[in-house]
C-alpha cells in the first residue's frame, strides 16, 4: 500500500484499517496480488467483459469518459484500469479508491501512483464514516453482482454511496444481471458456476430491481443493457 503523502491521505488510511471482512467472505479468496497483477486484467477486462458479457471495457471506458469528475471515488477498483484510462476533465484530479480487500487497494493505488489516491477499507455492507469527505462522482464498476442478498440489501451500498456525494454528484457504473437482459449459453453457464463459487452473487438481480432500487434512492437516473451488463448512472 502507497505510503500517505497528505494529512488527508494520512486520515483516511488510519480509518478502517481492517480486513478481516474480506478474509470472512468466500469470493474475496480469488483477488491475491498474483492474480490482480497477471490475471485479472487479461481474463475479466479483456476476455470476460467482451465475450462472456458482451458489454467490452471500452464501452465502461465512455461512461467514465462521460462522468468522472475531478473529485471522484472509485468503488472496488479492482486492477485501476478504468480509472489508469479515462479522462478526467481536470490536470490533478482528487481521487479517492474504496474497496473490502487491501490487495485490491493496493494494485490499483500503485497503478495510480500519478494521482497520489487516498485509499479506504471499507465494506459496503456494513459501511463506516470516512470523516466529512464528499464527491463529485462515484464509480461502481461490476461491484453490486459481487454483493451477497437480493438487491434491495445491496442497494444498502447505494444509500451509503449516495451519502458521500455532493448535491448534484453522479454515481455511475454497471453491474451483472441475471433477469431481464439477454443470456447466451455462455453467459448462463458462468453466471451458475460463479454463483456457486460465491465470486458472483446476482441470481436475485434484473434490470427491473435494479431500476427500482435507483430510482427508490436518487433524484433522476438512467439504466440501460449493453449483453448481459446493467449501466447505471444516477443524481444525488
Ligand atoms: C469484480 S471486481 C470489479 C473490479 C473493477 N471495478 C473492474 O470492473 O474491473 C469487484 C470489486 O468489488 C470489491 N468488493 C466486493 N465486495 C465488496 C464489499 N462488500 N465492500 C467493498 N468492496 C467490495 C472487490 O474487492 C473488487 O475490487
Amino acid at each position: 500500500v502507497t505510503t500517505p503523502t497528505t494529512s488527508e491521505q494520512l486520515k483516511s488510511r488510519l480509518i478502517n484499517t481492517s480486513t478481516e471482512d474480506a478474509e470472512e467472505i468466500p469470493g474475496q479468496g480469488v483477488y491475491t496480488p498474483f492474480f490482480l497483477r497477471y490475471v485479472y486484467d487479461p481474463l475479466v477486462v479483456h476476455f470476460a467483459n467482451r465475450f462472456t458479457w458482451r458489454c467490452p471495457s471500452r464501452t465502461l471506458l465512455d461512461l467514465y469518459d462521460a462522468h468522472v469528475s475531478g473529485d471522484h471515488l472509485e468503488v472496488g477498483p479492482g486492477t485501476g484500469w478504468y480509472l489508469d484510462r479515462c479522462k478526467f476533465p481536470a490536470r490533478s484530479p482528487r481521487l479517492a479508491l474504496m474497496d473490502i480487500n487491501a490487495n485490491v487497494l493496493a494494485r490499483s493505488a500503485k497503478r495510480l501512483i500519478r494521482y497520489r489516491p487516498s485509499e479506504y477499507v471499507v465494506n459496503l455492507l456494513k459501511p463506516k464514516q470516512i470523516g466529512d469527505r464528499k464527491f463529485d462522482s462515484i464509480a461502481m464498476t461490476h461491484v453490486l453482482h459481487c454483493l451477497p442478498g437480493s438487491t434491495q440489501d445491496k442497494a444498502r451500498a447505494l444509500d451509503y454511496l449516495q451519502s458521500l456525494l455532493r448535491p448534484g454528484g453522479v454515481l455511475f457504473g454497471s453491474t451483472i444481471l441475471y433477469g431481464g437482459v439477454p443470456q447466451t449459453p455462455l453467459s448462463l453457464s458462468q453466471l451458475h458456476q460463479l454463483n456457486r463459487q460465491r465470486v458472483l452473487n446476482n441470481l436475485h438481480d434484473s434490470l427491473d430491481t435494479l431500476d427500482t432500487a435507483l430510482g427508490q434512492r436518487f433524484t433522476k437516473h438512467t439504466l440501460c443493457s449493453v449483453g448481459s451488463v446493467g449501466l447505471f448512472v444516477a443524481f444525488a
